[in-house]
Parts: C-alpha cells; structure tokens; sequence
C-alpha cells in the first residue's frame, strides 16, 4: 500500500487518479491534498477522508513541511510542473507527474537529472503508453507478427467540439501561458512513437497552423455567445448549446457546480462563454511531423482538430505484414503478407484513456512497491517531449531539424 498527496486538485486530479483509489482500495491511498481551490480541496478531503493537518493551501505551503507521504501527484498546471517537481524529488517524495513534464525543453534534461540524482521514482501521465491499446499493438510488435517495421501512419483525431474546448476556449489555447499544441495535446503522439518503436529519432519536420479558430473565419460577432450572437441556431461552438448538453470532463472546467443555472452564469462572461472567432487563441488547430528513425523506419504522424469523434488510428508497415488500429474500437486488423488477416482482441480498460490513466498509476504503484523498475518509462517519456519540442522548433524555423544536435544543444 502507498500513501500519497494529491497536488492540484483539478479535473485531473479528482477525475483522472482519484477516481483510481475508488476501485484499488488496497493498492494505494490519498493521506494529503494541495489545492489553493476551497471547493476542490473539501471535496477531495472528503472523497479520500484526510485529515484536516494534511490538507494545505498550495503545494508551496505542503513543501513547507518534511516529506509526509511516498509520494505526490503533481496534477498542476503546465506551467507549475518544474517547480513541482524538483522540489518534490529533493524532499524525497516518488512522484507521478502530470504531462507535459515542463515547457521548456531544458527543464526536461534538469528533471531527468534530479531523479538520477535523487534516485527516486518519477513516472510521467503518459496515460495512452498504458492503455490496453497501445500495450496489446506493443504485444503484436513484439511478436514478430509485422517482421521489422518500415512505416507508421499515425493520426490524432482530436474531434472539433474538443479542440474549442481545450485548444480555442480552454487553458491550452495559448502557448504563452500553456505551451504549443504538440507538447500540450501531441505530446502523448510522440510518446508512443518512441514507446512502439523503441529506437532513437534521426530528423524531423513538422509543418501547422491555426486557419479556422481566427477572427478572419466570421465577421460581425460578439465576443461572448450569450451577448446576443447572431449565428446561435447554426453555429457548431455555440457555448450554452455545447455545455449545456456535455459531459462531467467539459462542464468541470467551466464551473465546479454543474447545475444548468451554474454554467450559464459562467458562459456569460466567463472563458468558456466566449466566441471561438474571438478568443486569444495562439496554438494550431492541425499539424504534421514527419520523422525518420535511426533504423530507418519513418513516420507520418497527424493532428487535427477537424475530427467527429476524438480518437487516434494507427497504421504499421512491416516487412511480414501490416496492422490497422482505431483506439474506438476493440480489436486490431492484422494482415500477415500472403495470410488471412486476423483480429486481435483488446482488453477492455477501465477509467478514461481507454484505460490509460488507470494503467498508468497502476505501474507508479508498483514501481513504488518495488515490483517493477520504470527507468526506461522516463527514458522513452524524455525522448517523447524532446521530439515534441523538435517538431516545434521545426514547424517555426521551417527547418528539418537533426534530433541529435537539438539535444546536444540543449545541453
Ligand atoms: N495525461 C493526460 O492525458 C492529461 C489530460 C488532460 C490534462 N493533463 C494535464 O494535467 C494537468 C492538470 O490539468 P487539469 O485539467 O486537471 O487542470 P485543472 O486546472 O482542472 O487542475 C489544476 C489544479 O491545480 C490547482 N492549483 C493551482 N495552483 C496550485 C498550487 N500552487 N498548488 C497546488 N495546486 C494548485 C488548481 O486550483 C486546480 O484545481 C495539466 O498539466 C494538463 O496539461 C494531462
């Protein structure tokens, strides 16, 4: 059994990894909270029944104190994570750690250091490399079935409704107070590349923009869809349309009482409420990269918000065969050359991510407990940022960029 102390509160927080305890009540437990937010914090206290002396006001007051748990949860913002993070390996603590690590590609090496350092364990949300998805093609690739692998077609499907969500309305929309779309969202991508092939990249480009979340798409607007915005029959993003009508994951965000009258009052002049025309968006709303590995494989990978359903499908290219994937689905298509193809069943998962975010503090909990070694899981997770930061660097410079020497000039 690990104890530990939930920092950040957030949708993450309570949604993602608090709701994990509910089921493996004997595998780990929450005996802390950090939360500046007096709504979220009581409601974890009393999910997770902690005392009233391990609950703080942010995690700088818990960092006041000696280590008082295994472990912490950094569910912060993006922008918080490092100085989460280093200040928690130094008192001690094992950590899970919110993706992205941090937003600048330096502070990625500084982390990596300070866990070698501190020998403790640091396993980083890359929920999708735990998900029964990606471990069963995982399982296939290492199998032989596809012989050695030559392509990856690989498509993030981040569905249109998502993308005004997160990307245009949400806390991810702007890289000056997030960070880009490929770390923020894509990061996951480049994570699971890595993970699959298990092979170092060579070079890299990547080209994106933002063409339909601008002001140029619609004239004569409001900038808040309740100020009476003439397009409210027809519009796709009309704001009391789309959370009136969504789920717990997207009401959340907008405000912590989900009741109709709650989020009306907060789309009205709240982030949320605000036309997708009109927001102080930065980020692209689609992307590719292209990569090649040093073992020749190359890849396609792509992102686009333009998507109905949120998804990601997967196309491998091997010498002995071929495999298809839509993480919607629950099987894989493999077609062995000159065999029938065959499906392969995927385990269902529970929890969101298609099981991800359980399966990935499953593995924390183990590693802590001393079953399993995750060395490599920060090793792939590092590789994972460092190709998301080169495909940026990429898609702004409009330059291949040579993975090895953008590493070496981080240092
Ligand atoms: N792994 C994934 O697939 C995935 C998915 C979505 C989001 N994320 C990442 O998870 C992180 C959290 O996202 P979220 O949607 O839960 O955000 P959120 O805003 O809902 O939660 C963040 C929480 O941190 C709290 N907080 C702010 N300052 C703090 C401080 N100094 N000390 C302690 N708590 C503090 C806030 O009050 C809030 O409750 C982000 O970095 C995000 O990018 C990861």
């Amino acid at each position: 059994m690990i104890n530990a102390i939930m920092i950040g509160a957030g949708n993450r927080g309570i949604g993602a990894y608090g709701s994990y305890v509910i089921e493996h009540k004997d595998d780990l437990m929450f005996t802390g909270v950090a939360d500046p937010d007096l709504e979220r914090r009581n409601y974890f206290q009393t999910q997770h029944n902690i005392a009233n002396d391990r609950v703080f006001l942010s995690a700088e007051e818990l960092f006041k104190h000696p280590k008082l748990a295994d472990a912490v949860f950094i569910c912060t913002q993006d922008r918080q994570h490092i100085a989460h993070v280093l200040k928690a390996m130094d008192l001690g603590y094992h950590v899970f750690l919110e993706k992205p690590m941090a937003v600048d590609p330096k502070d990625i090496l500084k982390i990596e250091e300070k866990a070698k350092a501190t020998k403790t364990i640091l396993v980083v949300a890359h929920v999708l490399r735990y998900s029964p998805f990606f471990n069963t093609i995982k399982q296939v690739l290492n199998e032989g079935h596809l012989g050695q692998i030559m392509v990856i077609n690989h498509e993030e499907n981040v569905g249109y409704y998502h993308q005004a969500h997160s990307y245009v309305r949400g806390n991810w929309r702007n890289s000056s107070i997030a960070s880009p779309m490929i770390l923020a969202k894509s990061c996951h991508d480049m994570d699971i590349l890595s993970y699959l092939l298990d092979d170092t990249p060579k070079r890299l480009s990547s080209f994106g923009m933002r063409s339909h979340f601008r002001r140029e798409t619609m004239d004569g607007v409001p900038g808040h869809c309740l100020d009476g915005c003439p397009h409210q029959e027809t519009c796709l993003y009309y704001a009391p349309k789309v959370y009136l009508n969504a789920g717990d994951w997207m009401k959340f965000p907008v405000s912590n009482d989900l009741s109709d009258d709650a989020i009306l009052k907060a789309l009205a002049k709240g982030p949320y409420g605000r036309c997708v025309y009109r927001s102080d968006n930065d980020v692209v709303d689609h992307q590719v990269v292209s990569i090649e590995f040093n073992q020749g494989t190359t890849v396609n990978f792509s992102m686009s918000a333009f998507s109905d359903k949120i998804t990601r499908h997967i196309h491998i290219m091997g010498t002995l065969g071929e495999l298809w994937g839509d993480m919607n689905d629950d099987h894989l298509t493999i077609k062995p050359f000159g065999k029938p193809a065959f499906k392969v069943s995927i385990p269902e998962g529970k929890g969101g991510h298609g099981g991800g975010d359980h399966g990935a503090v499953k593995r924390f909990v183990k590693a802590c407990s001393h079953e399993i070694d995750v060395t490599h899981d920060l090793d792939i997770a590092v590789q994972g940022h460092l190709l998301a930061f080169a495909a940026e660097a990429s898609r702004v410079s409009g330059k291949t960029v040579d993975y090895q020497q953008y590493v070496e000039d981080l240092k």
